[in-house]
């Protein structure tokens, strides 16, 4: 038997491999799973957790309020010595590029496991955007023995940083396995939650709008929420609806800033089905987020990321997303323009699938069930 070690921390990482938990499940008769969460992401978390029906074998529950990057590294590694000298995994499979999936892969390096890498090869070569996440994936996809990119553009990314081309497959991203393992649920059983946002909203046009990157945080993020402000004001039938990410620094300003707009929405951080149903609903998305660039394109949504760089090309490629970075002028002005401009608006919303067919994580057990050792 090989022994698997699925470890993550975080809301997106949860998403992105709750379908690898059970793709490794149903092959129990080859690989031993063990799932370990940092717990790096708590509420946010557990959301995710209860909603894939996965209950951790090792919970290290390390999240603090207010964490800082240097205690949350040295938590994970710490925390993880004891996991990893118990099971003994032979692979440990981490996730995208937090401070869990970087911390975690050294630990696990320190450890003598094989590291795979889920989501590998992204960059935006500019090591303050996304801060920290850009040198995250580059010191994950350093001690990685295997790459699981999700496009040819990630592929080529790691090739370029000279890792051999026999370590890495292309699978397409989980996250669409997640989407479309999901959404069917979302129809068939609406939380109470979703049928009472279906009333208050009626048939007003709807902006979603999440937002959470250190980078942003500070001025940035003063100028996302007086840009919002901006366009409830010059479109008082529009309803913005904000859940807001639980992060102290992001949960101040936007609180403080847009409490008392009376067509802004803010709203607790939404499980996963809630949220898959809020983005159909939506007729555009204002987002900082990685996961929700790649889960747009598959529902047709035009997407304003509120970054200067993205490590996801393909969307923009295909024409669903745009960068408006945290400008005030450029938010206000090109949402107006795409909630006016038909045309814009009806070419940014063709459904593209650049991430993938749902079958990722298919792909990735078969070919750690290939390996020797
Ligand atoms: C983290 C990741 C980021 C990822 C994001 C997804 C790092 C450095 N950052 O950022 O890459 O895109 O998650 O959302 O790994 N909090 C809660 N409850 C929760 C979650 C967070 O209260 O369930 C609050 C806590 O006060 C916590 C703070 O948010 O200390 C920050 O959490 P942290 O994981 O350090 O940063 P994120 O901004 O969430
Ligand atoms: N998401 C969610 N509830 C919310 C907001 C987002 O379940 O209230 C999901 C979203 O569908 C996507 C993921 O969380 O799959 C994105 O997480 P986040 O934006 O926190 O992190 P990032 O993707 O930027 O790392």
């Amino acid at each position: 038997m090989k022994k698997v070690l699925i470890l993550f921390g975080t809301r997106p990482e949860a998403i992105k491999m709750a379908p690898l938990v059970k793709e490794f499940q149903k092959n129990s008769n080859t690989f031993e799973i063990k799932v370990c969460v940092t717990a790096q992401h708590r509420e946010m978390l557990d959301q995710v957790l209860d909603f894939f029906d996965i209950v951790p074998d090792y919970d290290l529950d390390l999240m603090k309020p207010g964490q800082n990057l240097y205690g949350l590294t040295g938590d994970i590694i710490l925390g993880l010595k004891p996991v990893l000298e118990e099971f003994k995994p032979n692979y440990v499979c981490v996730h995208g590029d937090t401070t869990t999936t970087m911390a975690g892969s050294i630990a696990s390096f320190y450890s003598g496991a094989k590291v795979c890498h889920v989501e590998a090869g992204l960059r935006t070569h500019n090591k303050w955007s996304p801060f920290p996440e850009e040198i995250n994936r580059q010191i994950t996809g350093r001690v990685s023995d295997y790459h699981f990119a999700p496009t040819e553009t990630s592929k080529n990314n790691l090739i370029s940083e000279s890792v051999s081309k026999e370590s890495i497959l292309v699978t397409g991203n989980t996250v669409i396995d997640a989407l479309l393992q999901s959404v069917d649920k979302v129809n068939e059983n609406p939380s109470n939650l979703i049928k009472d946002l279906k009333k208050q909203l009626g048939s007003d046009e709807v902006i979603l709008v999440t937002g959470h990157r250190r980078e942003n945080h500070g001025d940035g993020f003063i100028r996302i929420c007086n840009a919002l402000k901006e366009i409830a004001e010059s479109r008082p039938k529009t309803t913005i609806v904000y859940p807001v990410h639980l992060n102290p620094k992001v949960q101040e300003p936007v609180n403080r800033i847009l409490k008392n707009v009376s067509n802004i929405k803010l709203i607790d951080p939404l499980a996963y089905q809630d949220f898959i149903w809020l983005m159909n609903r939506s007729k555009i998305i204002i987002t900082d987020s990685g996961g929700v660039q790649e889960e747009a394109p598959s529902l047709g949504k035009p997407v304003l990321v509120m970054r200067d760089t993205t490590e996801r090309p393909e969307a923009v490629d295909a024409g669903t997303v745009i960068l408006v970075g945290t400008n005030q002028k450029l938010i206000v002005d090109e949402t107006l323009d795409l909630l006016t401009n038909k045309d814009r608006f009806n070419a940014m919303s063709t459904l593209h699938n650049p991430y993938g067919d749902g079958k990722a994580c298919k792909h990735i057990v078969a070919f750690l069930k290939k390996l020797d050792n």
